[in-house]
C-alpha cells in the first residue's frame, strides 16, 4: 500500500477552502495555495481546492494573483457556506463576526487573523465552534508569522505560564528603534516611517497600542486559561515618548519598546489574578527583547517548569502573516481528514483581572527642581511617604540663562513598587514647591 492510500480516507475528495479579503495577507494566502498545492496536498493527505475569495470589489485588477478570475465573488455569506475551511484576513468586527458564525454554523472550520474580533468576542466564537464541532485556528492573529499561539495551546498546555513580555507591534518597534537611532522625536520618525510603508496613514490604530492590547488580550487569554477581552487591557501608546526619554534610557544603557506584559499576580488586597498592560516602558540593552530591531517582533515566556522561552520573527507582511495562516489551514485541513478537532477555549481557571494599580514595576522619574538646600530631602520624603523605595539617584546642575536662577535635573530610578504608590508619589512631587516640573515618568521592565 502507498503511502498516500494509507492517509488519505477521504480519497481524493478535495477539502474546500473559501478566503475572506485578497489585500496584502490574502493574496499571499491565494498564491501559495496555488503554487504550494502539491505540498499541501502530501502534507494533509487530501487536495484543497480554493472554491471563492470573497472581495469589496470584482473589476479590480488582481493579475497578481494566480487565480481564475471567476473565483471572485461580493457574495461572502453565500462562499462561507460552500466550504469545509473559511480563512479570515478581512479585519474588523462586522461583518467578519457575523460571516465566520455563518460559516461555523454551516460546518465550515475557521482560520483567521482578526485579532481585533478575537480580542472582542472571543468565546462567542469558540461556542459557535464547539457547536458545530469545528476547528478555530487564529495564529496569525497575533505576531504575524511567529508560532506563539499554538506553543501557548499546546506545548506549554502541561507548565503553568507565569509572564508573558512581549514586542508584538512592528510599527511602535520601528518607530523608537529609529528614535533611539537618529535621536529624532515621534512626530518626525513617524512621518519617515509612513514614507517607508512601515506605518499606515492613520497610525492611531498602532502608535495608540490598541493593537498590542488586542494581541496582549488573546496571549493573557492562552497563558493564564482565563477570558481577557481588548477592553480589559491597560494601555498606553507611545505619542507622548520623547526623544528627551529615549535619551534618558540610553543614559542608563536601556531602550525604550511598547511592551504588551501579562502577568500571574497577587493584588494589594491579596487577591490572586492577572495583570496585563500595554505601555513603552526602558528595558537593559542586556535583555534579549533590546535586541528586537526595526519593525520585527518577539515573545518572551517564563514558565514554571519550562522557565525563559523566546519566540521571534517577522509580526507583519503578506507572505509570513501568510506562512501562519497556511501552517493553520494544514492543520485543520489534517483533522478534516483524520477525524477529531483541535482545542477548544480553555477558560477554566476564570481568574480575576487585576487593577493597573496593583501591578508592579520599577519606575524612572525625571523632575526639574529648584538648586537649593533641603530640596533633595523634601524629594524623598515624598518617595518615603508613599512607600515608594529610591533606588538610584543622578543630579545635573542647570542654570536657567535669563533668569540665571539655579535649577537641577533630577533622575530617580524606584525599586519595584505598585503603579498606585507610584502616581501617589508622582501626585506629591507635582504638588511640591520645591519641584518645577514631573518632566517624564516611565516604567523599567524586565529586570
Ligand atoms: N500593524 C501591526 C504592526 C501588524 O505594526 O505590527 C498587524 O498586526
Amino acid at each position: 500500500m502507498s503511502m498516500s492510500e494509507h492517509t488519505n480516507p477521504l480519497g481524493d475528495k478535495p477539502i474546500r477552502v473559501a478566503l475572506l479579503g485578497c489585500g496584502v495577507v490574502g493574496s499571499s494566502v491565494a498564491r501559495m495555495l496555488v503554487e504550494s498545492a502539491d505540498d499541501l496536498r502530501a502534507r494533509i493527505g487530501a487536495p484543497v481546492e480554493l472554491v471563492g475569495i470573497a472581495v469589496r470589489r470584482v473589476g479590480k485588477d488582481r493579475s497578481d494573483v494566480p487565480v481564475d478570475p471567476a473565483l471572485f465573488t461580493t457574495d461572502a455569506e453565500d462562499l462561507v457556506t460552500r466550504a469545509d475551511i473559511v480563512v479570515e484576513v478581512v479585519g474588523g468586527i462586522d461583518p467578519a463576526r457575523g460571516l465566520l458564525l455563518k460559516a461555523m454554523e454551516s460546518g465550515a472550520s475557521v482560520v483567521t487573523a482578526n485579532k481585533a474580533l478575537l480580542a472582542e468576542d472571543g468565546p462567542t466564537l469558540y461556542a459557535a465552534a464547539d457547536a458545530a464541532g469545528v476547528d478555530l485556528y487564529y495564529e496569525a492573529a497575533v505576531a504575524g508569522a511567529i508560532p506563539i499561539l499554538r506553543p501557548m495551546r499546546e506545548s506549554l498546555a502541561g507548565d503553568d505560564v507565569t509572564k508573558v513580555l512581549g514586542i508584538v507591534n512592528g510599527t511602535t518597534n520601528f518607530v523608537l528603534d529609529k528614535m533611539d537611532t537618529t535621536g529624532a522625536g515621534f512626530e518626525e520618525t513617524v512621518a519617515q516611517a509612513q514614507a517607508l510603508g512601515y506605518a499606515e496613514a492613520d497610525p492611531t490604530a498602532d502608535v495608540e497600542g490598541f493593537d498590542a492590547a488586542a494581541k496582549a488580550a488573546l496571549l493573557a487569554s492562552l497563558a493564564f486559561h482565563t477570558r481577557v477581552k481588548g477592553a480589559d487591557v491597560f494601555r498606553e501608546g507611545i505619542s507622548d515618548v520623547t526623544a528627551a526619554d529615549i535619551a534618558a534610557a540610553k543614559a542608563m544603557d536601556h531602550v525604550v519598546k511598547l511592551l504588551a506584559i501579562c502577568e500571574r499576580t497577587t493584588g494589594q488586597n491579596g487577591t490572586s489574578g492577572v495583570s496585563v498592560r500595554v505601555h513603552p516602558a526602558m528595558i537593559a540593552r542586556t535583555h534579549p527583547l533590546a535586541s528586537v530591531r526595526d519593525a520585527y517582533n518577539a515573545v518572551f515566556v517564563e514558565a514554571s517548569a519550562a522557565g525563559q522561552l523566546m519566540f521571534y520573527g517577522r509580526g507583519a507582511g503578506g507572505d509570513p502573516t501568510a506562512s501562519a495562516v497556511l501552517g493553520d489551514l494544514v492543520a485543520v485541513a489534517r483533522h478534516i481528514v483524520a477525524g477529531g478537532r483541535g482545542p477548544g477555549e480553555s477558560a477554566y481557571a476564570d481568574l480575576p483581572i487585576l487593577d493597573v494599580g496593583d501591578s508592579v514595576t520599577r519606575y524612572h522619574i525625571s523632575l526639574d527642581v529648584e538648586d537649593r538646600p533641603g530640596v533633595l530631602a523634601q524629594v524623598a520624603q515624598a518617595f518615603a511617604d508613599t512607600g515608594v523605595s529610591i533606588e538610584t539617584v543622578r543630579q545635573h546642575i542647570r542654570t536657567n540663562s535669563s533668569s540665571g536662577e539655579a535649577r537641577a535635573n533630577l533622575v530617580i530610578v524606584t525599586h519595584a513598587a505598585t503603579e498606585a504608590a507610584l502616581a501617589a508619589t508622582v501626585d506629591a512631587l507635582a504638588a511640591s514647591e520645591v519641584v518645577a516640573e514631573v518632566v517624564s515618568v516611565m516604567r523599567v521592565e524586565g529586570a
